[in-house]
Parts: structure tokens; C-alpha cells; sequence
């Protein structure tokens, strides 16, 4: 039988709108917000507007990509939290209209556990790879840095946590620092590509276990920019690329360590990465030799399920789906 599951995405700054028919893609249509970049990140408020402005064109769009009607869904999926509450409630209020409209089930979904599922989505020929369980993914996104162990059935336990700063909350600030535009990550990647990744040394911190700590790193980075600076006020212009490259090949070694910690104390060698700097070709390439070097067995996203998407609020709506796990119309959404 035949699911259509539409998916609704608004949890940060993009809002989003994805169709699935079973676990294969039909649509997946991504609304970013330009207005951020002039203050240097999310501003909620400006956020939740932008989203309000954004999700019927959006929804639409994905709809008309998949080439049905709405009269053809047989569920809506949407992102439930963590994430900017304003921001859920777009979506959170949008999917409960249309599922009482429709008089079609609701799916709630958590965010971090969709960015995982996205490993599940299939393409049209139905090639995609995907995690035999149990699997161990690196969850790496602006808000969260986890290591989380995926057991069959779809369980998850997180097993590795960052105590401060997210991954890509340090991208952002690094980049911030720097003088880049928000959001930092992708700028780092792309001028990283011609810098020298072993020309600056930066702090890596000593955590027990399978923990993560970065803000030691962003703080060893600002103080050693301001001392630089101090000598030369050109420093960060004429060292830009070294500089990022430095600072990205630090962060990349911090995640990449635990990772194969992970994987040492769990005995598992199926190992998939998730979340917006899955996105970092440094990253991508780092876990490929680590699979040449371990041989593991590596999961990489499809670059447009890196980021936030709604394909991946909809897959993980169909699993449910399929287990008939339907959320009531009274729920409120979560920010943490
Ligand atoms: O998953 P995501 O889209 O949103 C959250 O759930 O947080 O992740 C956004 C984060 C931002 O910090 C952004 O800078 C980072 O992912 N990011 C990257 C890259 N693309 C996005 N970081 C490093 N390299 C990239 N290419
Ligand atoms: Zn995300």
C-alpha cells in the first residue's frame, strides 16, 4: 500500500515542506532566511515571521513537485522540537490545520532523531545504502553534538554528548571572529579548501569518555586572533584560508576521535554521520579514511539532508507511521 506522508519542517531558520510515498522521495522544498545574515544569526522573532510568510507557498510547492493533492496524504509529519519555539509553532499549528482539514493523522518528530532517519530516505531507483543496525551516527548540527547508538526497531540512546558548545556553534563563532557572514559553517569549508589545515595549532580539550567540549577551542582561537592582531591588524585577512583550514581540521579531529573511541568500546563498525556539518567536506572526507583506515562500514548524507530539510521529518513520519504512532491535536511544542 501506498503512504503519502507530508513532512513540515520549521524548527530554526529554514522553513520546509516534503512529500514521501512510502520511504521514497517525491518532493523536498527548503525556504532559507536571508534576513539573518545581516545580524550575525537567528533572530527568533524575524525567524517565526519569516516561517509564517513561508509555509503555504512551501507546502504548496511540495505538493505540486510531488504531483498529487492534498486530498492524496495520508499523514502529516512535523517537527515537534528542539528548536526555536516560535518557530515550531508555524509549523506545529500549520500541521494541526491541515490534519483536521484533511481529517488525517498528525506525526510528531523529534529534529535530532529525523536528522538520523535521513539515512533512510530512498531515491526513485531505490539505491540508497542504508545503516544496518545497530549503527552508531554522529549527530553534528548547530545546536547539538551527540554520538547516538541506533538499535533495530529504530531505538536510540544518546552515548556521547557535548558539555557546551555544539559543533557547529563553532563553526559559526570561529567564523564570527573571523569577520564572516553568518552562517560560518559553510564559509569555513569552502575557504578551508585552500588553506593549510597544519599551519595554526589550537587547544584540544582532554574529556573523559564520549563526551564533547569546543568551547575551550573557540576561546583558544579568539585569544590567539586578539594577540595576532595586536602585532598585525592585517592577520586574519592575509591568513584567512590557513586559519580556517587550522581551525576546521581541530574541530573535525575532536569529533573524529570519539567517534573511533565509539566504535572501540561498542565493538560497532557501521557508522553514520548526521546534521548540518555532515555537510563539511573536511568531515566527509575524514570519516572516508577512517573507513579505509578501520574499515568501517561509513553512512554519508546526501548533501541536501545535511542541513534542516523536511524529507527527513517525513521519513521518520512514515516509520511511525507504519507503527501507527499518531500524536493528538493538544500537543504543544518542545524547545529542548
Ligand atoms: O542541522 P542544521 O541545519 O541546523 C540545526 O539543527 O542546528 O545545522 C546548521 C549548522 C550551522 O552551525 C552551520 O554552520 C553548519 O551546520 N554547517 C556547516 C556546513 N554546512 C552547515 N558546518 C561546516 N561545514 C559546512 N559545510
Ligand atoms: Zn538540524
Amino acid at each position: 500500500m501506498k503512504a503519502y506522508i507530508l513532512g513540515i519542517e520549521s524548527s530554526c531558520d529554514d522553513t520546509s515542506a516534503a512529500v514521501i510515498c512510502n520511504d521514497v522521495i517525491c518532493s523536498n522544498i527548503i525556504a532559507g532566511q536571508e534576513i539573518h545574515r545581516n545580524f550575525g544569526g537567528v533572530v527568533p522573532e524575524l525567524a517565526s515571521r519569516a516561517h509564517q510568510q513561508n509555509i503555504i507557498p512551501v507546502v504548496d510547492t511540495a505538493l505540486k513537485k510531488a504531483n498529487i493533492t492534498k486530498k492524496q496524504l495520508s499523514a502529516v509529519a512535523f517537527t515537534r522540537g528542539p528548536g526555536l519555539l516560535g518557530s515550531l509553532l508555524v509549523g506545529t499549528s500549520f500541521a494541526k490545520a491541515m490534519g483536521v482539514g484533511l481529517q488525517i493523522p498528525l506525526i510528531e518528530v523529534n529534529h535530532l532523531q529525523a536528522h538520523i532517519m535521513a539515512h533512510f530516505i530512498q531515491n526513485n531507483e531505490r539505491s540508497r545504502k542504508v545503516p544496518a543496525f545497530p549503527f552508531l551516527c554522529l549527530t553534528v548540527s548547530g545546536g547539538h553534538t551527540q554520538i547516538v547508538l541506533i538499535e533495530e526497531g529504530y531505538g536510540m540512546k544518546i552515548i556521547g554528548r557535548t558539555i557546551d558548545d555544539a559543533a557547529g556553534e563553532t563553526f559559526d563563532k570561529a567564523a564570527k571572529i573571523m569577520g564572516l557572514p553568518y552562517p560560518g559553517g559553510p564559509m569555513i569549508d569552502q575557504l578551508a579548501q585552500c588553506g593549510d589545515p597544519s599551519r595554526f595549532n589550537f587547544a584540544r580539550p582532554s574529556i573523559e569518555g564520549l563526551d564533547f567540549s569546543f568551547s575551550g577551542l573557540k576561546t583558544s582561537f579568539l585569544y590567539f586572533l586578539r594577540d595576532r592582531l595586536k602585532e598585525d591588524p592585517a592577520f586574519i585577512e592575509y591568513n584567512k584560508a590557513d586559519l580556517c583550514a587550522s581551525i576546521q581540521a581541530t574541530i573535525i579531529d575532536i569529533l573524529i576521535r570519539k567517534l573511533q573511541r565509539a566504535s572501540d568500546q561498542t565493538g560497532i563498525s557501521e557508522i553514520a554521520i548526521a546534521g548540518g556539518v555532515s555537510a563539511n567536506s573536511g568531515l566527509r572526507q575524514a570519516l572516508t579514511e577512517a573507513r579505509d583506515i578501520r574499515g568501517w562500514n561509513i553512512y554519508i548524507p546526501e548533501f541536501q539532508y545535511t542541513t534542516d530539510n523536511a524529507a527527513m521529518i517525513a521519513i521518520a513520519g512514515y516509520f511511525k507511521y507504519l507503527k501507527g504512532e499518531f500524536a493528538s491535536h493538544d500537543l504543544a511544542p518542545y524547545a529542548r
